[in-house]
């Protein structure tokens, strides 16, 4: 399975998380890794472009870090735009059915606040249900999100493990 990674990080180079992720995943050649900061600096999106890339994958994954319970601004630019009526959804829009859809996001919050009751109220599962709903909508399979928490607590050895976990996921 060909799996596609939109991976959208403002600052990739001060990133601790998204980055080790991104480095492990680029061993595989199963994956493709697409910094859209960085291909994208001016925000002009090559929709074209995207679509192929998309067409060309099997497993469309959405790799970000939450601000403010959602994605960084770009990644949803890109959503409006390569994800257009007659490409994914409306008249022959069936571009995206049948892959699989996944997202992999490190959180600052900890695991324990994200629950009802708890710092954050809600669970990462529903605060990000409008993506689950993308993909439903797009007849995409929608797989459970991949999060590493309490990011800027993780020692060095368990970002090792979950770059590790994430890549054993991605290539199944
Ligand atoms: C603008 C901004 C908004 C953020 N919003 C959230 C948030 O809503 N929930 C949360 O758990 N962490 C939040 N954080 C913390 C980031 O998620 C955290 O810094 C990031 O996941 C660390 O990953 P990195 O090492 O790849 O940069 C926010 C950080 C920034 C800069």
């Amino acid at each position: 399975m060909k799996t596609l990674v939109i991976l959208t990080h403002p600052n990739i180079e001060k990133s601790r998380i998204n980055k080790a992720w991104m480095t492990r995943l680029e061993s595989e050649e199963n994956i493709t890794i697409h910094n859209i900061y960085k291909e994208y600096p001016d925000m002009k999106i090559d929709v074209k472009k995207e679509q192929e890339l998309v067409e060309a994958h099997d497993r469309i994954v959405f790799e970000f870090p939450f601000y403010w319970y959602n994605a960084p601004a770009l990644l949803k630019m890109w959503q409006d735009e390569v994800f257009a009526f007659g490409f994914s959804h409306g008249p022959n829009g069936d571009k995206l059915k049948g892959k699989e859809f996944m997202l992999a996001i490190s959180a600052g919050g900890q695991e324990e606040s994200y629950r009802a009751g708890g710092m954050q109220r809600f669970t990462i599962s529903e605060l990000t249900k409008t993506f689950e709903n993308m993909a439903s909508f797009t007849k995409m399979n929608y797989k459970p999100a991949f999060v590493a928490y309490d990011a800027h607590n993780l020692t060095d050895e368990k970002v090792k493990e979950s770059a590790e976990a994430l890549a054993n996921l991605l290539t199944k």
